[in-house]
């Protein structure tokens, strides 16, 4: 997994999105790096579970938003958040059983897991908040 860099074009015009696009991006690459070192499980899940808990406020923020606004994707969105979370979960679950296989998962998986919604549901989220 290559790490994934932070662009101006990904900013869709809310600063506290943004701001949270933006730090979500560095703890997940701090994460692949810390994946890369000489395994350290309890480390890793300090960082799994504060990605956990800074994504699902995010994501709160985002639908308070979109619904604030009208934004006709709304609810396909809200669903791809709350696949992204059973994701997270899973990954996590399968790290603290087996943490040798369940890093090998994460450095699959991490950055698309991210970025595939990040570079489709919510790049059309651009100047559609306030
Ligand atoms: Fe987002
Ligand atoms: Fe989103």
């Amino acid at each position: 997994m290559a790490q994934i860099e932070w662009k101006e074009e990904y900013s869709i015009g809310n600063a506290s999105v943004d701001e949270e696009h933006e730090l979500l991006i560095t703890q997940i690459n701090k994460l692949y790096q810390q994946l890369n070192q000489p395994l350290d499980t309890m480390v890793i899940e300090s960082m799994l579970s504060d990605i956990q808990t800074d994504i699902s406020t995010h994501f709160a923020l985002e639908e308070l938003l979109m619904q604030e606004a009208g934004f006709a994707e709304f609810e396909d969105h809200k669903q791809d958040h709350e696949r992204l979370l059973d994701q997270i979960s899973d990954m996590i679950f399968h790290f603290t059983e087996d943490p040798e296989s369940g890093r090998e998962l994460l450095i699959n998986r991490l950055s698309d897991w991210f970025s595939n919604h990040f570079r489709g549901f919510d790049s059309r989220l651009h100047n559609q908040l306030c």
